[in-house]
């Protein structure tokens, strides 16, 4: 098991290069196995979550091959089931569901169960699923879904914390292949939804208002293969737009899209930065001062439960006091008691963290919880006086692709050590 090591107070300054976004790639790859054609998917991260969805998709038994971000995937025939064993490793498993039901009317899958950001279910899932003419099963710990054949219906995704963003996706990759239209209300905005859409359009799918609350899936009988290069990972360039903020003179994030960061850009100015875009790119730097905020997640274009915690780490030195709301996760808290060990004041009330900023932070050896945590805590390290130890390093490894390697090119002294 690896972990990083970082000796704080290093400067960053230079640019870095933003991967393939992992929440597009994820479900893009199991919309692979919605045509019996080759797929090729471009600008895929290498991250062990991708991995996973490659085993699976392999399990499931599509030839996949992939070299140097480039995943080309041929699901001539499928199997529906995917078992605990594979699918455990990873929640994003479940968006197998939707293109297994979509091509082969029937899927089984190991249920997810909670994790660290809290209780996950998936009846908005099932719910989508069940309103498509299939029924549901729970035995054994799996869910299976099936039906003689799926039809369009009308579909609200709105829960209890707001819609859901694999929910959608499961929806249209099942609806891309049913009789007559379907309308998913209340769904999921996110740049990653859009993306899915425009890679299922390419394989021949009508689907429309993708991005919008509302969208229409008009089935079609069957999908072809096709290309795509999947989108910018928006939260790993607010991630490397924090680590600026917290620690750079000036950081510029390339091969970005500004218009999928505006909430994290604007929450970067209201807290004295500045950061100005160009043709893709995003720069920030800071002029010393670092004011306090007062901060909800929402789902897109809101700000994004993923950048939450990172914006914790950041607040903890801003002046005075601020206050961080979490709405999509309530219990995605877990970076709090890690960054207190560094020096930070941070108190929970419910799902809201009052943040006391404080004039620095010291090194320390902290545990890595979960991926987003696990990125504040290296945003910590990086403006903290002395060495940082972040132990259980393949939580990051799960969603930064070579984030040591990407921080140490900027000037981060830090290091991965194989334990
Ligand atoms: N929810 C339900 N019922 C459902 C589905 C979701 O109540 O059937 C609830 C969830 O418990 C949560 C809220 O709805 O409170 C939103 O969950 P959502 O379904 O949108 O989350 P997700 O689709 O499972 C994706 C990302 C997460 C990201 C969330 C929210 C992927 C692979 N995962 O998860 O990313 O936090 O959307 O934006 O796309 C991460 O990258 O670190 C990560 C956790």
């Amino acid at each position: 098991m690896d972990k990083i090591i970082i000796h704080g107070g290093h400067s960053l300054v230079g640019s870095v290069k933003i991967s393939g976004s992992k929440n597009s790639a994820l479900p893009i790859l199991a919309a692979t196995l919605l045509t019996e054609e080759t797929c090729v998917i471009q600008r895929v991260p290498d991250l062990s979550d991708v991995h996973y969805m490659l085993q699976i998709l392999a399990h499931l038994g599509a030839e996949v091959e992939r070299a140097s971000g480039i995943v080309t995937v041929k699901a001539e025939k499928v199997n529906s089931v995917a078992p605990y064993e594979i699918v455990r490793k990873m929640r994003a498993s479940v968006c197998v569901l939707g293109p297994l039901l979509g091509r082969e009317k029937e899927a089984t899958v190991s249920l997810p169960g909670g994790c660290v950001i809290g209780d996950r279910p998936i009846d908005l899932h099932l719910r989508g699923f069940q309103a498509l003419g299939a029924a549901v099963r729970v035995h054994g710990g799996n869910v299976k879904v099936f039906a003689p054949s799926l039809h369009g219906a009308t579909i609200s995704l709105k829960g209890k914390f707001g819609t859901t963003v694999l929910g959608t996706d499961n929806i249209m990759m099942a609806a891309v292949l049913a009789d007559g239209t379907t309308v998913i209300e209340d769904a999921a905005c996110e740049p990653e939804v859009v993306d899915l859409a425009n890679f299922l359009n390419k394989m021949g799918g009508k689907i429309k208002g993708a991005g919008t609350a509302r969208i229409v899936i008009e089935g079609v009988k069957e999908l072809h293969g096709a290309e795509h290069e999947v989108i910018a990972d928006r939260i790993e360039a607010g991630t490397f737009l924090i680590a600026g903020a917290m620690a750079g003179k000036e950081v510029t994030v390339n091969r970005v899209r500004p218009d999928h960061l505006v909430a994290v850009t604007d929450a970067l100015r209201a807290c004295g930065f500045s950061v100005n875009g160009t043709n893709g790119s995003l720069a920030i730097s800071g002029n010393g001062t670092r004011n306090s905020l007062n901060l909800r997640t929402q789902p897109y274009p809101g700000f994004p439960t993923d950048m939450q915690a990172q914006m914790c780490a950041l607040l903890s030195t801003a002046a005075g006091e601020s206050s961080v709301t979490e709405n999509i996760f309530p219990q995605r808290f877990m970076h709090i008691s890690e960054l207190k060990r560094m020096g930070a004041t941070i108190e929970l009330y419910g799902a809201t963290a009052r943040i006391r900023g404080v004039d620095s932070l010291s090194g320390a050896p902290v545990m890595a919880s979960d991926l987003r945590a696990s990125a504040a805590l290296v945003l910590a390290g990086l403006l903290a006086e002395g060495t940082t130890e972040i132990n259980r390093v393949y939580h990051i490894d799960r969603g930064y692709e070579m984030i040591d390697e990407k921080l140490g090119e900027l000037g981060a002294r830090i290091e991965r050590v194989k334990v």
